[in-house]
């Protein structure tokens, strides 16, 4: 079957990334029948693996059974919607989301109704079949929606909103994000050896991964445990540590998703940032089982070379936090 995901668009490499690692993560086979900034079909036979990405994604919209897609032109929308028939019985509704500024979405709306919601009751609030367009500068893609991503979630943990407190904690959705990057799977132990508030900990935890969290500062690893403690957070371990004695409490871990300090709001306890990020890729690395995956936050493009001395780089995903600041998450394979 071909699944038709919705990307957010909220960033240029993340939204399609996501989606690929979370299916990696399976370790099922699948292929990408199609890709563009808007949207990602995927070909597979194995349902459940897309069940598991719906209930972990962060920035897709919906998951939708992919129906056809085709040029926007009345007449092949229409024949290609007839082929394309709803077997299904029940109420339906035709939703849509217009990423182009040059096509107006009434006509396309009007020809696909002509054809889907004959003989049917429309229903706008929870139909029983919703269908879903999206209108691009030159496509249509049209499915018929199975799962839609929870995304208001993640304003809802945002740290202001968690019993601990602090301004170096990374958006719950670009800590979702990340670490799906890392191709973990559920029941998989990820670590964090410079967990702060535990931002990035808490959304491992939610997706059912095993988390280890680890700080220099006794402070946050105290505040880190209330957090995991509120949202009901069972498998997770958490320790006082500089990075270069991680080793000393845990065995080789399946993922490591981190954030460095930057030097600048957060602290490098007067480490000079170099030597800092030296010793934190030697010690990741280390931890790291083989073929396993990690996330690393870093302030300058430039330091990913150190990283590079013990893993293989894999991609870069640059966020521009605000004019001044922008952080590369970088995917290394050990
Ligand atoms: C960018 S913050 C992490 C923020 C975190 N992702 C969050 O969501 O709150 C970096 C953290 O590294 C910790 N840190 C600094 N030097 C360290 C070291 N040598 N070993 C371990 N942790 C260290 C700091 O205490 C700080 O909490």
């Amino acid at each position: 079957m071909n699944y038709l995901f919705e990307l957010s668009k909220e960033h240029k490499t993340i939204p399609t990334s996501e989606v690929l690692s979370c299916l990696e993560a399976e370790k099922k086979y699948f292929e990408i029948a199609d890709s563009n900034p808007n949207i990602l079909i995927i070909n597979t036979r194995h349902n459940k693996m897309i069940n598991n990405a719906a209930e972990r994604l962060s920035h897709s919209y919906y998951i939708n059974e992919f129906l056809f897609s085709c040029k926007i032109s009345i007449d092949k929308i229409k024949n290609s919607a007839k082929t394309k028939q709803i077997k299904q019985k029940g109420s339906i509704a035709i939703k849509y989301r217009n990423r182009s500024k040059k096509n107006n979405s009434q006509p396309i709306l009007k020809a696909l109704a002509e054809i889907y919601t004959k003989d049917r009751k429309v229903i706008l609030d929870k139909p029983d079949i919703e269908i879903r367009v999206i209108i691009t500068d030159s496509n249509i893609y049209v499915g018929k929606k199975l799962f839609e991503i929870n995304r208001t979630q993640f304003e809802e943990r945002k740290v202001q909103n968690r019993p601990f407190f602090s301004p170096i904690s990374l958006h719950p959705k670009i800590a979702r994000s990340i670490v799906n990057l890392s191709t973990i799977k559920k029941g998989q132990v990820l670590i964090d050896p410079f967990c702060g508030t535990g931002g990035i900990i808490l959304e491992a935890g939610l997706i059912g991964l095993n988390v280890i969290g680890s700080d220099i500062e006794k402070k946050m690893i105290d505040g880190c445990r209330i957090t995991l403690n509120h949202y009901k957070i069972e498998n997770y371990k958490l320790f006082n540590s500089d990075i270069g004695d991680i080793h000393k409490h845990i065995k080789p871990v399946d993922a490591v998703v981190t954030d460095l300090p930057y030097g600048k709001s957060t602290t490098t306890k007067g480490e000079e940032k170099n030597q800092l990020y030296q010793r934190a890729f030697e010690n990741i690395s280390y931890i790291l089982k083989n073929n396993c995956k990690a996330v690393i936050g870093i302030s300058n493009i430039e330091l990913l070379t150190i990283g590079e001395k013990y893993m293989t780089l894999i991609e870069v995903h640059d966020i521009r936090v605000h004019r001044s600041l922008t952080r590369y998450f970088v995917v290394y394979q050990k």
